[in-house]
């Protein structure tokens, strides 16, 4: 049977949220950034002065966690909410982004968000987007996605974000900060980044976000929501 989602994996910066969240608006459903999960658990993290490398003491740490996707009122967006806080852009900065991919290679993290995560589709077709949804998430998903751009393309996207970069980065920087980050995402042994053997493959180098969008809506026919 299949799942009641749209998946879509891809590297970082690879303009996958923004074509997540402009296809769940078209679609009128619930988007998810599974990337927030591993963000806000190294967030967390961060707040006790746990090292993110630190795989006993982080897998402790969740005993005590509380993770969900809520929404803060009845008309905002669903977003990540970790033990009653909802940590918002707190997690949007390099060092959170490191620390996630650090914290994303540990079997318990994996096996904590991958409970979660397969609940949220129980009842509602929804959009979900991160680099293992397609393959390990739901490899029964109903739309596999594998979006990504060029290097330098991420880069520059990556660069022009609000206070996703450190000051003084440069194009140069930021596409090493990435590199580092996919190496390890493709490597690790857990749920790897890599493509669906039945995933669409997107490459949205050249594409604005209004063509990204028309490709993704190309392919998707009978929706039952
Ligand atoms: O926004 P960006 O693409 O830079 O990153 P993200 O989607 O927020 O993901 C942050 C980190 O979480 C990634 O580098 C991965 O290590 C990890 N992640 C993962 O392992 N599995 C997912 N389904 C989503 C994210």
């Amino acid at each position: 049977m299949l799942a009641n989602v749209i998946a879509i994996d891809g590297p970082a910066a690879s303009g996958k949220s923004t074509a997540a969240k402009n296809l769940a608006k078209t679609l009128g459903i619930v988007y998810i950034n599974t990337g927030s999960m591993y963000r806000a658990i190294a967030w967390k993290a961060a707040q006790k002065g746990i090292s993110s490398k630190d795989s006993e003491a982080v897998e402790k740490m969740l005993q005590n966690t509380t993770l969900a996707y809520e929404q803060q009122t009845p008309s905002s967006p669903w977003d990540i909410c970790i033990d009653g806080i909802f940590p918002g852009q707190k997690l949007r900065s390099p060092e959170i982004a490191q620390a996630a991919s650090d914290v994303a290679t540990m079997p318990a993290v994996r096996a904590f968000t991958l409970d979660i995560q397969r609940n949220m589709a129980k009842d509602k077709l929804i959009v979900m987007e991160g680099r293992d949804i397609g393959t390990v998430v739901f490899p029964n998903a109903r739309y596999k996605f594998f979006l990504t751009a060029s290097p330098r393309a991420r880069a520059y996207r990556r660069l022009t974000q609000d206070g996703e970069t450190p000051d003084g980065a440069t194009l140069d920087s930021v596409a090493a900060e990435i590199a580092e980050r996919d190496k390890q995402d493709s490597e690790r042994t857990v749920a790897p980044l890599r493509q669906a053997e039945d995933a669409i493959y997107v490459d949205s180098s050249n594409c604005t976000q209004e063509q990204t969008l028309a490709v993704l809506l190309r392919y998707i026919h009978d929706l039952k929501k």
